[in-house]
């Protein structure tokens, strides 16, 4: 039976939590498969807003399976929290026994990293996401099965000599590091979270055994922020793309059947890092107060900029994107005109950087000089549209400009935060 992969194509918080709340109307299982609490995912039902950081966007619904995969970073006070939220909904929850486990030291690491880098730091979330992952390719992580007993938690912290290094290492960067009993306790103070383990890859594929049964498989971060495809070394740890769900899950197409990149209407970014289309006048400081634009985990003003078509080419097909789904176009409503990035000059040379330019190099990124157009805007609010033949012509020209641009079907359009807010093209192809 299908999977199907939800990821963000820009930068992060493209509102993937809005578009999965949705989606799990029709599902049976809602999976995270990958980052930690740096993300945070805010759904909007009958006016109230909830932001999850580690558990996927189903648990609002009751009896819905809610699991979270062996590749996420977990911080176990902000699990505790969101399982209370689980728990009013009535929905179910399997955490993967192997899951990490974020431990103090690791936010101390990378807080004192950032500061070593003085200007040149990537403006992490410092939830100590990179310290983590780091203790997973050196295979000595702490998984969640680590915190079942005090003889457990102590064995995980002296393999392959953890604790020492850590500990060694927040030293170094003029820190004291938590002592070795006090994490012990600290980590004993999540053994309840053993009712809630299991193993996820085993369980994902005996529901696929299942006939009907359908799987939604939630990204964090975005395209751009991935280790491997997004602009370093301002970027995440861990796959934001699809291939971090087939990684931790090991499955992969035909089985895993479409993969659905979440973009902006415009684009934000938080934290450092080149972003070519960043504008700072008078429409990005707008969209910033329309739009809400502060992140939702640390409070930073998210960086505005104008959509960047190349980037989203680059986005889709790096990201191995099947269609995309554009939010936030109810905030385009009654403009003067929109700014949108169509290409790419190199500075030096004035000629035009080719689409299968490298943009996940820095020295590309800062490099290029941005070309924009001006597109019509529309006047009226469009947040109550739930057709797409009712959208504004020149909306729709909007999602058109998109669509040939990108050369990806445009498959919904979210036009507010509430979880209903979103137009499906004819019957959306997911399910
Ligand atoms: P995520 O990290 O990708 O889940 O995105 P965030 O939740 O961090 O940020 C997206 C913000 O935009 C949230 O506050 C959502 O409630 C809101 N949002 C999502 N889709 C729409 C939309 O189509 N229109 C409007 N106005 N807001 C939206
Ligand atoms: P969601 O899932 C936006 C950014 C941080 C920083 C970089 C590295 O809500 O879209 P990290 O703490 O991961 O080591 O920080 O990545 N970042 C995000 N930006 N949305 C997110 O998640 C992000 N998760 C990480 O701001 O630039
Ligand atoms: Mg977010």
């Amino acid at each position: 039976m299908p999977v199907i992969v939800i990821v963000g194509a820009q930068w992060g918080d493209e509102g993937k939590g809005k578009v999965v709340d949705h989606l799990a109307q029709s599902v049976d299982v809602v999976l995270r498969f990958g980052g930690g609490a740096n993300a945070g995912h805010t759904l909007v039902v009958n006016g109230k807003p909830v932001t999850l950081r580690l558990l996927p966007s189903g648990i609002l619904y009751p009896k819905k399976l809610n699991i979270v995969g062996p590749y996420v970073v977990c911080d176990p006070e902000v699990l505790v929290r969101e399982l209370r939220i689980s728990k009013e909904a009535g929905s179910a929850v399997l955490l993967d026994n192997d899951a990490m486990v974020v431990l103090p030291l690791f936010k101390q690491i990378d807080e004192g990293r950032e500061n070593e880098r003085g200007c040149h730091a990537i403006g992490t979330t410092k939830n100590g996401i990179g310290p983590c992952y780091e203790s997973h390719k050196a295979r000595r992580e702490f998984r969640l099965r680590d915190l079942e007993s005090e003889q457990a938690i102590r064995r995980a912290l002296d393999r392959g000599n953890l604790y020492a290094d850590l500990a060694g290492e927040v030293r170094f960067g003029g820190d004291e590091p938590m002592d070795f009993d006090e994490i012990v306790a600290w980590a004993k103070k999540f053994s309840g979270l053993k009712e809630y383990l299991g193993d996820t890859r085993e369980m994902v594929e005996e529901l696929l055994e299942k006939p009907g049964c359908n799987i939604l498989a939630e990204g964090a971060q975005g395209i751009m922020l991935d280790e491997d495809q997004g602009s370093r070394p301002d970027n995440t740890a861990s796959n934001s793309t699809q291939a971090g769900f087939s990684k931790s899950f090991g499955i992969y197409p035909p089985v895993l059947k479409h993969t659905a990149g979440i973009a902006k209407a415009y684009v934000t970014r938080v934290g450092g890092g080149v972003m070519p289309s960043e504008m700072d006048n008078e429409w990005s400081r707008l969209m910033q107060d329309r739009g809400k634009e502060f992140g939702s985990v640390t409070g930073r003003p998210r960086r505005v900029g104008a959509l960047d078509l190349p980037l989203l080419r680059f986005a889709c097909r790096r990201g191995g994107l099947n269609s995309l789904i554009i939010t936030k176009l109810d905030l385009l409503s009654g403009l003067h005109s929109i700014p949108v990035c169509v290409g790419y000059l190199y500075k030096s040379t004035g000629l035009r950087v080719p689409t299968f330019a490298t943009l996940s190099s820095n020295e590309t990124l800062a490099n290029i000089k941005p070309q924009f157009i001006e597109v019509d805007s529309w006047s009226q609010p469009i947040d109550k549209c739930r057709c797409y033949d009712d959208l504004p012509a020149a909306a729709q020209a909007y999602i058109n400009l998109i669509e040939n641009s990108v050369g990806k079907p445009v498959i919904g359009v979210g036009v507010g935060p509430e979880r209903d807010a979103i137009i499906w093209r004819n019957t959306h192809p997911l399910f």
